[in-house]
């Protein structure tokens, strides 16, 4: 889990915007809560449960939903797994996303991989976020998914059309490539995100001392 990012608080934002009052939502991956904690305190009557795979981030989620004054769920589980079809009419994630090659962990500490393997080239956690989110929707619910173009795009967008009714992206950011600023890579770490921009599964810049790309926020539709 760690601290709010850039791309946290566009989620949070654009959650706070689009969810309707009296809606049911899940922050999956939720880390520090952020974007539960955003929804349940602006958005009036939204019944909102937050969950994720680490215990840290779940500690944290309810200390700051305590120091805030939030009444949230919160509840520990892989991805989806803990929750029954039909349940929600918002899913907001942010997942993992951060492409670790097989021989290569780009020098973080232990949580913050956790917090940020995406597998090889980064798809693997989003392409389940959106696929496995399709059967927990209600009727008329919509996923928004917080997109980093450092992981494959062509594979998350595959699996948005091909899961979804209706999908566009509602607002994006350009950013840095934090693992590069608060990690230790390497030549050969570098080069592996290289070689993925070059073949144009992800996109990246790499003309200032930390590599920049974008996030979006997408929202998708079941109708
Ligand atoms: C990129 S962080 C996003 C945190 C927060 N939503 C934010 O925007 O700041 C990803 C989060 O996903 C969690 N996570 C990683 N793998 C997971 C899994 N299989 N199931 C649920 N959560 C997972 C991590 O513990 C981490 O808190």
């Amino acid at each position: 889990m760690y601290a709010p990012k850039p791309a946290s608080l566009l989620l949070a934002e654009v959650a706070v915007a689009r969810v309707k009052p009296g809606e049911r939502v899940l922050d999956a991956c939720t880390g520090s809560g952020v974007v539960g904690l955003a929804v349940a305190r602006h958005v009036e009557g939204s019944v909102v449960t937050v969950a994720d795979l680490a215990e840290s981030a779940l500690a944290a989620a309810r200390a700051n939903a305590t120091g805030n004054g939030v009444v949230l769920g919160v509840v520990h589980s892989d991805l989806y797994a803990a929750f029954e079809a039909g349940s929600f009419d918002v899913i907001t994630v942010h997942p993992p996303a951060v492409p670790y090659p097989a021989d290569g962990d780009w020098g973080l500490s232990q949580g913050m991989r956790v917090a940020t393997d995406g597998g090889d080239d980064g798809s693997a956690l989003v392409v389940r976020s959106i696929v496995e989110a399709r059967p927990l929707l209600r009727p008329g619910g919509r996923l928004l998914l917080l997109l980093p173009h450092w992981s494959h795009l062509g594979k998350a967008r595959q699996a948005l059309t091909d899961t979804y009714g209706a999908v566009e992206e509602l607002d994006r950011l350009k950013v840095e490539f934090f693992p590069a600023r608060e990690g230790r890579p390497d030549d050969r770490l570098l080069a592996h995100l290289k070689r993925l921009a070059a073949e144009g599964s992800i996109e990246m810049t790499f003309d200032g001392p930390v590599p920049e790309s974008v996030v979006s926020v997408i929202e998708a539709r079941i109708d």
